[in-house]
């Protein structure tokens, strides 16, 4: 980890962030030349983040309680774990799940990376593995000179994963066995993910087979997020 000069938090409209985290400016750009130091790494974290979110979702501010309250859970365990284990930084490892809900254009990808970019600034590493699910099953067609199971290994395993709209594409017997397994290894490990789908609160079983709806039940807290389309409101 690069020690990173302080800089404005506003710059990249951190400071909403900060602000949702309980944490200031002054702390943001506190230097007390420690790499490891938590404002270092959040100032590490959100510089590099910035480099992967898309360019529409780059200052991203969640209004949502539940999505603060499940960054600073993932927070708080990395803490937890880096005390057990005196580790030199606070890494999320393991943490609860979260589900956004809601029909198409509400906001569920800009509440997904407004999450990624609150993650960032409480000062504990998270490396994300960010896919849409039409994305990962195309990634995972079996092709010539293609390791399919490395690829998807990389998601399975992944540490904080954002599987952006799952359900959304059509059903086969290749898409469900890739969600199961995806959902059903990251259930037994606690591996901390982020889902999002279009897909009705009442379909979800329907649409996702009983096994991967019932282990989200239990991995995940859902967010219903309810509204207009908003990308209408903009063309109009
Ligand atoms: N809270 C918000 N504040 C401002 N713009 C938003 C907000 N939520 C969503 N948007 C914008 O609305 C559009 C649709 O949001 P998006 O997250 O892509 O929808 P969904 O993923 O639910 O289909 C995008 O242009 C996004 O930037
Ligand atoms: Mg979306």
């Amino acid at each position: 980890m690069d020690l990173i000069p302080p800089y404005d938090p506003a710059q990249h409209g951190l400071l909403p962030l900060l602000a949702r985290q309980g944490r200031t400016a002054d702390w943001f750009t506190t230097d007390n030349g420690n790499p490891f130091s938590e404002p270092n790494i959040a100032r590490w974290s959100a510089h590099t983040t910035a480099k992967n979110i898309p360019f529409i979702y780059q200052r991203a501010v969640s209004e949502r309680p539940e999505i603060s309250q499940w960054i600073t859970a993932l927070a708080d365990q990395a803490r937890k774990v880096q005390a057990e284990r005196g580790a030199p930084v606070p890494s999320v490892v393991r943490g609860p799940s979260l589900l956004l809900l809601g029909p198409t254009g509400v906001g569920k990808t800009y509440e997904a990376h407004a999450a990624i970019r609150e993650l960032a600034v409480t000062g504990v590493v998270a490396r994300w593995t960010v896919t849409t699910a039409a994305d990962l099953y195309a990634k995972l067609r079996v092709r010539h000179g293609v390791d399919t199971e490395a690829e998807f290994a990389k998601f399975v395993n992944a540490t904080v994963l954002l599987l952006d709209d799952i359900g959304a594409a059509k059903v086969s017997e290749f898409t469900e066995d890739i969600n199961f397994r995806l959902i059903n290894h990251r259930y037994e490990n606690q591996l901390p993910t982020l889902l999002t789908s279009n897909v009705a609160p009442k379909e979800l079983a329907g649409r996702l087979g009983d096994r991967v709806a019932s282990r989200l039940n239990e991995m995940c807290q859902r967010v219903v997020i309810t509204g207009p389309d908003r990308r209408r409101g903009q063309a109009a």
